[in-house]
């Protein structure tokens, strides 16, 4: 069991996803959006944001994982980007001629987003833009920023709403700090 420290509550992102939906709203009024979420840190960010969104959506999800980094509780640093991201779910359809927004958990080193822009881009959407819930900026090793971000965060690692540490604390409700979890 680990000490977790509260950072988040269920309240504080609740509020701020109303926000996000809201502006994404205004944003692509009148047009059909393609939300994109990534397995499986952002399924439940996704699924909040898309309902409070009021256009002509639909959804779909697409899985990445890094080589290098195995699940495991045994394995250090497993969660550490490595740079060869590998992509293990694609989308079921074409996104072509679409209005895309790519859903993730948590903006870190930039590299997973960097893979999927590149990835989404190959499918020439009509646009591309990227939701992500959380933005660690002091981590980036690409340059790239989001079009819409929930809330900028510390050089922590957290999890809860949907993020893990070895695949567990993905059902918590609020987003908790992992003590010492980057020193590792
Ligand atoms: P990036 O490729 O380094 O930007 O990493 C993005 C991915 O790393 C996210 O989708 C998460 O799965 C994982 N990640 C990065 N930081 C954290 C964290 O603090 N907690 C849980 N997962 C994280
Ligand atoms: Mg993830």
């Amino acid at each position: 069991m680990h000490e977790l420290e509260l950072l988040l509550s269920r309240d504080e992102i609740a509020a701020r996803v109303a926000e996000m939906g809201k502006q994404i709203t205004r944003d692509s009024e009148g047009e059909r959006v393609v939300f994109i979420g990534v397995l499986k840190g952002a399924a439940i960010f996704l699924s909040d944001l898309v309902r409070n969104v009021e256009l002509d959506a639909t959804f779909d999800f697409i899985g990445v994982t890094s080589y290098g980094n195995p699940p495991g509780p045994k394995q250090e640093k497993f969660w550490d980007s490595t740079g060869e991201v590998r992509l293990i779910k694609d989308v079921e359809h074409s996104l072509r001629g679409q209005n895309v927004i790519l859903v993730e958990d948590i903006l870190d080193t930039g590299l997973t987003l960097t893979f999927l822009k590149r990835l989404l881009l190959g499918h020439e959407p009509r646009r591309l833009r990227i939701a992500a819930l959380l933005d660690k900026p002091q981590r980036r090793r690409l340059s790239l920023e989001a079009d819409y971000v929930g809330f900028t965060i510390p050089n922590e690692f957290v999890v809860g709403y949907g993020l893990d540490y070895a695949e567990k604390y993905r059902n918590l409700p609020d987003i908790r700090i992992l003590p010492g979890a980057l020193a590792r």
